[in-house]
């Protein structure tokens, strides 16, 4: 039997993390980050989001994290979630962030599920304060196509759901009320999807180019995305990485590289990816489900100190 294996006392583990976080920040004091939470939870869950600002304010002592809440409660916030335009809960949390003393030398972002897609909005829309990295976990760059546990058509009732969607998710009505409409993407009627979706084709260029959006994007240290590879609640998965199906079906999939919003650098993307700042993330677990340990170390260790 080998007993020469070392194994770290934990007297050494604990001053380990001690030391982790006494290390000040260039400034003195510590970035602050702003999370934003998914689809059906709020700002302040203690499973959830309050669970994640806790984690972060014990690796870094004395940090700032604020848990964005849109609304005057938890339950306007969970709800919101839902019901509420998009563009204006950005525009809400612009001027949020813009009212925030605290905040205005820059800060870390951090946004799970759609509020990913919509932490990215506000980089792009709201250049002050700046935003200093953008950490989207298991976001919808390019939108969804599909209901949440459905993947493929593998059933008539998901082929079903999907077709009905469609034909409801670009009225008027729906597109300002209904906030997953908002990042609903059928690659069956893209031309349906620039013309009437109100949010995801804005920010993704999908339109006339807003050359504000790319040059805040490149404003960022590093845009950092982390895919679930076994999610069965994001269709296609491959959105978290702003992949998305090939137009006029949906099965195959272009990644981003091969998508004109890369090719052509609508975002700033290619340039971020040449210098270094685009980073892709995955784990093997599905949506959201990531150990403690794995945010630590990927994710606060990286890209939060
Ligand atoms: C930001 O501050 C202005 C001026 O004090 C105030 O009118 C506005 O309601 C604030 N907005 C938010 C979202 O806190
Ligand atoms: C993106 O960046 C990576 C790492 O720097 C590089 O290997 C890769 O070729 C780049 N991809 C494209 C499509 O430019």
């Amino acid at each position: 039997m080998d007993n020469t294996k070392k194994t770290i006392p934990p007297i050494a583990c604990t001053l380990f993390v001690f030391l982790l976080t006494v290390i000040p920040h260039a400034n003195g004091s510590p970035v602050p980050v702003v999370i934003w939470h998914g689809m059906g939870d709020s700002c302040c869950n203690p499973f959830s989001m309050g669970h994640i600002k806790k984690l972060i304010q014990e690796s870094i002592q004395g940090i700032y994290v604020l848990s964005l809440k849109i609304g005057n409660s938890v339950v306007e916030d969970t709800i919101n979630g839902f019901f509420m335009n998009v563009n204006d809960q950005v525009k809400i949390v612009c001027d949020t962030l813009a009212n925030d003393s605290k905040l205005q030398q820059g800060y870390n972002a951090i946004g799970f599920s759609q509020g990913g897609q919509f932490l990215r909005a506000v980089a792009q829309r709201c250049s002050k304060p700046p935003m200093l990295n953008l950490i989207s976990v298991g976001g919808q760059h390019q939108g969804v196509y599909g209901f949440p546990g459905c993947v493929g058509n593998q059933n008539i009732v998901c082929t079903l759901a999907r077709r009905m969607l469609t034909n409801l998710a670009y009225t008027g009505f729906i597109q300002n009320h209904i906030v997953q409409a908002q990042y609903w993407h059928d690659p069956l009627n893209e031309a349906e999807y620039r013309k009437a979706n109100v949010f995801l084709a804005d920010i993704n260029q999908e339109n006339e180019k807003n050359p504000s959006y790319k040059a805040n994007m490149l404003k960022l240290n590093n845009f950092v995305m982390v895919k679930f590879l076994r999610d069965s609640r994001v269709e296609p998965m491959e959105s978290e990485w702003f992949g998305f199906y090939k137009a006029g079906q949906g099965k195959d999939i272009n990644t981003l590289f091969e998508t004109p919003l890369y090719t052509e650098d609508w975002l700033g993307l290619k340039e971020m990816n040449n210098t270094g700042r685009l980073h892709f993330l995955s784990l093997d677990t599905g949506h959201l489900q990531f150990s403690e340990s794995w945010f630590i170390n990927n994710i606060i260790k990286k890209f939060l100190m």
